[in-house]
């Protein structure tokens, strides 16, 4: 089969979605579940309507469009998500989606209809910045978490991810856990340098590393910044910063591939002559290996209750997301490998440093994902940016792999 995708078509939808919660700055944010999200959905739900398919949304709000094969069967699923990060770019997530509706509408402008049905799916809150943890709707479909866990999570805004669903109009009927595909395979961006360092077109993903994600709470005693000698502070702000240099020293220590953030912080009362009494920050590790991840967090642990003991504060936890690391179908992998060879390509194995809803769909079926190169290595930043020609490039490839997979013979 010698198709290609239109590069012109999927570049025009990506900046047509990208002007949904438009930021001004080139990003846009739709956090999950908001009323940007909803009209991002809307959007993209039209798309595949206007495409003939058949779109279906789960009790979790994932949305999944069919278009039959000459076979019934499981489908050959690809997708991504569309919500993003506050400060998010046009690609990330929505390349996946909008890719995959690219590759349905070159195969039906061409007449072309695989054995087995094909399906392209957009996975709810797969960001968990507004509700933890990431990856949630995919989760969910994998059957990970149960439905009613998910609907009584509660955002950093004090909103009920149940009573969101509902009010943006995407709690569906479908049950979770969800239909299981023959194959799942998600086109995203890198976002990180590696593709682009080495001058190379196509990431054959061969895994995602493990995510660690806690929220910690540390309590002291307001009082005055001038009078207050510091051997007397029970100091939630002092403590919280601590425990972000601690973080950053223990993955300097453990060394690459272990990587560490304190990405939230907020200090109470947040003023420049109180010392604060309460602070809450998360803290995000990773790392390709399981056990090396398990180490980081037994010893991030034990810094913590090192610096509330020596600064006289009380501390609390609570774990907002943890998977372990995932290995993808090492025939897929090759497969998209093989293929980008195909097509002329450079390409690289490497694993994802970025969570993703294949990592939960690898739980059902053999999984895989493409990847291409992000300018800068840059992300989750408006300044997100890769060239129109490694769109295209990654988009066919991922239209030749999920045209192989979807002729493949159905065993019943
Ligand atoms: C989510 O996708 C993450 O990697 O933080
Ligand atoms: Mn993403
Ligand atoms: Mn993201």
């Amino acid at each position: 089969m010698d198709l290609r995708i239109d590069a012109a078509r999927l570049l025009s939808r990506l900046e047509e979605l990208g002007r949904v919660g438009a930021t001004g700055d080139g990003g846009c944010a739709r956090l999950a579940l908001t009323d940007e999200d909803r009209q991002g959905r809307d959007l993209v739900v039209t798309w595949m309507r206007d495409l003939g398919l058949d779109v279906q949304v789960d009790a979790i709000g994932n949305v999944v469009a069919l278009r039959d094969g000459r076979e019934p069967g499981p489908p050959v699923m690809c997708g991504s998500h569309i919500d993003t990060v506050a400060t998010g770019g046009i690609y990330d997530g929505n390349l996946g989606v909008l890719a995959g509706l690219e590759v349905l509408e070159t195969l039906a402008s061409a007449g072309v209809v695989p054995r087995r049905p094909m399906a392209v799916a957009f996975f709810t809150d797969e960001e968990g910045s507004r509700f933890a943890p990431d990856m949630l709707g995919s989760l969910v479909y994998a059957g990970g978490m149960p439905v009613e866990e998910a609907y009584d999570l509660v955002g950093i805004d004090g909103a009920r991810l149940g009573d969101e669903l509902a009010r943006i109009g995407y709690l569906g009927s479908l049950p979770c856990p969800g239909l299981v595909p023959h194959a799942y395979v998600e086109l995203h961006i890198e976002q990180g340098p590696v593709l682009e360092h080495h001058d190379e077109v196509i990431g054959a993903v061969t895994g995602v590393q493990g995510i660690s994600w806690q929220e910690v709470r540390f309590g002291g005693q307001f009082n005055h910044a001038g009078t207050t000698p510091l051997a007397l502070r029970h100091d939630a702000g002092f403590a919280a910063a601590s425990v972000a240099v601690a973080a950053r020293a223990l993955a300097r220590e453990l060394g690459p591939p272990q990587v560490a953030t304190v990405g939230k912080l907020d200090l109470r009362p947040g003023l420049v002559n109180v010392v604060s009494g309460r602070s809450t920050l998360t803290v995000d590790l990773r790392n390709t290996e399981g056990d090396v991840l398990a180490d980081a967090e037994r010893r991030m642990a034990e810094e913590i209750d090192r610096i509330a003991s020596e600064e006289g504060v009380t501390v609390e936890r609570r774990q907002l997301a943890r998977f372990d690391p995932v290995q993808f179908d090492d025939r897929i992998v090759g497969l998209v490998e093989e293929t980008a060879h195909g097509h002329g390509h450079a390409v690289r194995r490497l694993p994802s440093g970025a969570g993703h809803d294949a990592q939960m769909l690898a739980r059902l079926c053999p999984s895989g994902m493409v990847f291409v190169p992000s300018v800068g290595g840059i992300s989750h930043n408006p300044a997100e940016f890769t060239s129109p020609g490694h769109v295209e490039a990654g988009a066919n490839v991922l239209l030749h792999v999920l045209h192989r997979l979807a002729e493949e013979e159905i065993v019943s």
